[in-house]
């Protein structure tokens, strides 16, 4: 049976950051609320112009060219986000477009919001096991600025833009030693973005909103369970971890489920004080930020994971 494995990362942040004594001024706030409940100094906002496939192309060239492939190989496209460019096409066609490729096993977009990318990696690794597809550029990317209300100081601090990208390509040794996805849609109402678009109208609130508690408490459960359920089906010590790589949305929810795992701080991988929460590009983002300065080597065991709206969550173990 063939395994995927991580060739190569990629990663994208928009040039313009937005800092906490930016948002003081924009609502009622301030740097001490935001750094000591959520860890959060700064975020990337792309400007209006900057589309999310734009940001999904940047990432996307950087982990063609780590990986050292002709663009050409690449045969599946999956991209994670709730923020693409349109109702159709997905953006995984407009990025094919600009990548100027033809694939052969399917380009689209998937939408579990900032299990995203955990979602489209357990994905394209299920096309590359049953020889679907060879070689898939994956990519978590969201634009979540669009669809933040910068008058709701309750969600405003949190979010920032980004994107990540990773290449999957089919191997004899894993790689991806396995993978698990959950949702629970009765949770649907503590965080979501309703609006959608009707008749040419926007119907249901087009920003984000969320009750903070709520999230928080089911974020910490999910994540630590998720890992423990993951580890004891694919038979992982927890303790062999060499590196877990969270989805960044609060430092307090990274350091909680780290504690619960019995996992020092030093081994995981923290991006949300400069990046805050950029939804599915949060996790490829933290990869690639920690493989280009040599933390994460070859032969490492990662553990990455997220949790998201929906409740959609789950979490891959991977021999990097
Ligand atoms: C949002 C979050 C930072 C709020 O922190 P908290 O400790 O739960 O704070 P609370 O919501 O209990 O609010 C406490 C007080 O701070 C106030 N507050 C909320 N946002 C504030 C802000 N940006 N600045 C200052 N005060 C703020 C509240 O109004 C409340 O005031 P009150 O006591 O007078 O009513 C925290 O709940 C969180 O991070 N949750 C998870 C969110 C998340 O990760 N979402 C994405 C998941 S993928």
């Amino acid at each position: 049976m063939k395994f995927s494995k991580i060739l190569a990362t990629g990663s994208y942040l928009p040039e313009k950051v937005l800092t906490n004594q930016d948002l003081e001024k924009m609502v009622e706030t301030t740097d001490e609320w935001i750094t000591e409940r959520t860890g959060i100094k700064t975020r990337h906002i792309a400007a209006n112009e900057e589309t999310t496939c734009d940001m999904a192309y940047q990432a996307a060239l950087k982990a063609i060219a780590m990986a050292d492939i002709d663009v050409n190989q690449i045969d599946l496209i999956i991209v994670g986000t709730s923020t693409p460019d349109a109702v159709m096409p997905s953006t995984a066609c407009y990025l094919q477009e600009k990548l100027g490729i033809k694939v052969t096993s399917g380009a689209f977009d998937l939408q579990a919001a900032c299990s995203g990318f955990i979602y489209a990696l357990n994905t394209a690794d299920c096309y590359i096991k049953t020889e679907q597809a060879k070689t898939a550029l994956v990519i978590g990317v969201d634009k979540l600025s669009k669809i933040i209300d910068y008058t709701d100081r309750g969600t405003c601090i949190l979010f920032g833009d980004g994107a990540g990208a990773v290449i999957l390509q089919a191997s004899d040794e894993a790689g991806v030693l396995g993978s698990k996805i959950y949702a629970d849609g009765s949770y649907t109402s503590i965080l979501e973005c309703g609006g959608a678009v009707n008749q040419g109208q926007v119907m249901g609130n087009p920003y984000v909103t969320m009750d903070g508690q709520a999230v928080f408490k089911f974020a910490v459960r999910a994540l630590s369970n998720v890992a423990k359920d993951l580890a004891e089906s694919v038979k992982v010590d927890l303790g062999g971890i060499d590196w877990m790589v969270p989805h960044q949305a609060n430092i307090r929810i990274i350091e909680s489920t780290a504690k619960m795992l019995k996992l020092p701080l030093d081994k995981v991988v923290v991006t949300v004080d400069r990046h805050g929460n950029t939804s599915a590009a949060s996790i490829p983002l933290a990869l690639d930020e920690a493989v280009r300065d040599g933390r994460i080597k070859r032969g490492d065991l990662i553990l990455l994971e997220g949790v998201g709206a929906g409740f959609a969550w789950g979490a891959s173990l991977i021999r990097f």
